[in-house]
């Protein structure tokens, strides 16, 4: 379920037997848990630590590492491009570490977030509401053939927070155990709308069947009340100064509360796995007997 990596610097060197240890756990559904590595913000930095740096309007301020462009913050100008940086900086660094880390020949870098609001007290339609037990799964973002969501996140909040700066999850039963008690509720596949939506621009790219059937297990889950109060669940709940890394398309997840992460957020396509047959993809295609791509 945890893994734990002692690893304390964003550039250390990392021994064959950790990444090995690291991409297996991974791979399997374990979360990485990085207990004592920190993202230092700088003294000028400290400041955004405040719900008033998001525009209130999005879940998170994020940041597109291709274009720069920032979204979703109230800030304008120079602090604006301050909080750029200090994104940048973790999404930079998050990055390295991971391609130091894992064996694969190439993560693609996506979104990076920050995360300045206290997730107990928010109010979303329960669809949208990450503080039930889910799977990721992006509506504009298909994943076509079963890329990988990976995603790494950093609790910043202040050291002398303690326990009231902790992230607080939920972690739920194996993939596979959950994709068979979901499936049968998997809405079915239609690929007029699928097409329509590309040829709008709501979705970037085609949504594939394994797309859809990913969408229709995150919002079950989510709507399912008897699952969310009694499946199998275990609490995690990550320190400042601690990391995690984990595949949120496989790992049922829910954060109940905390205010302060970064998170990077990688993708990547699923020959380059280990284990490929461990993926959401191979897992659904046996379970479905259907070619989902
Ligand atoms: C999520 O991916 O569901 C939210 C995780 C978090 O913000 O801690
Ligand atoms: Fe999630």
């Amino acid at each position: 379920m945890i893994e734990t990596l002692d690893i304390t610097g964003w550039h250390d060197a990392i021994d064959g037997a950790t990444r090995d240890r690291a991409v297996h756990a991974l791979e399997r559904g374990a979360v990485l848990f990085f207990p004592r590595l920190r993202f230092d913000l700088g003294n000028d930095e400290v400041r955004f630590l405040d719900p008033a740096v998001s525009n209130g309007k999005a879940k998170n301020i994020s940041l597109n590492p291709a274009t720069g462009k920032l979204q979703a913050t109230s800030l304008a100008g120079a602090d604006a491009a301050a909080l750029g940086a200090m994104i940048e900086c973790f999404g930079a660094s998050a990055t390295k570490l991971v391609e130091e880390l894992l064996p694969y020949r190439h993560v693609e870098r996506a979104r990076t977030s920050f995360r300045p609001v206290e997730v107990e007290g928010r109010h979303y339609s329960k669809t949208s509401d990450d503080r039930l037990l889910h799977v990721d799964a992006f509506p504009s973002r298909p994943m076509q053939k079963g890329r990988r969501i990976l995603r790494f996140f950093c609790n910043v909040a202040p050291l002398d927070y303690g326990r009231r700066g902790e992230r607080h999850w939920l972690v739920g039963q194996d993939f596979e155990n959950f994709a068979q008690a979901f499936l049968p509720r998997a809405k079915t596949h239609t690929p007029g709308k699928s097409w329509l939506w590309e040829k709008l621009g709501v979705t970037h790219g085609r949504r594939s069947r394994y797309d859809e059937m990913m969408l229709s297990l995150h919002d079950a889950a989510k709507l399912d009340d008897a699952f969310q109060k009694n499946c199998p669940k275990t609490a995690l709940d990550f320190p400042p100064g601690s990391c995690w890394l984990v595949y949120t398309d496989q790992v049922l997840h829910a954060a109940l509360g905390g205010a302060f992460a970064l998170e990077q957020t990688f993708h990547l396509d699923l020959a380059q796995m280990v284990e490929p047959a461990r993926s959401p993809f191979h897992i659904l295609e046996r379970l479905s007997g259907k070619t989902l791509a």
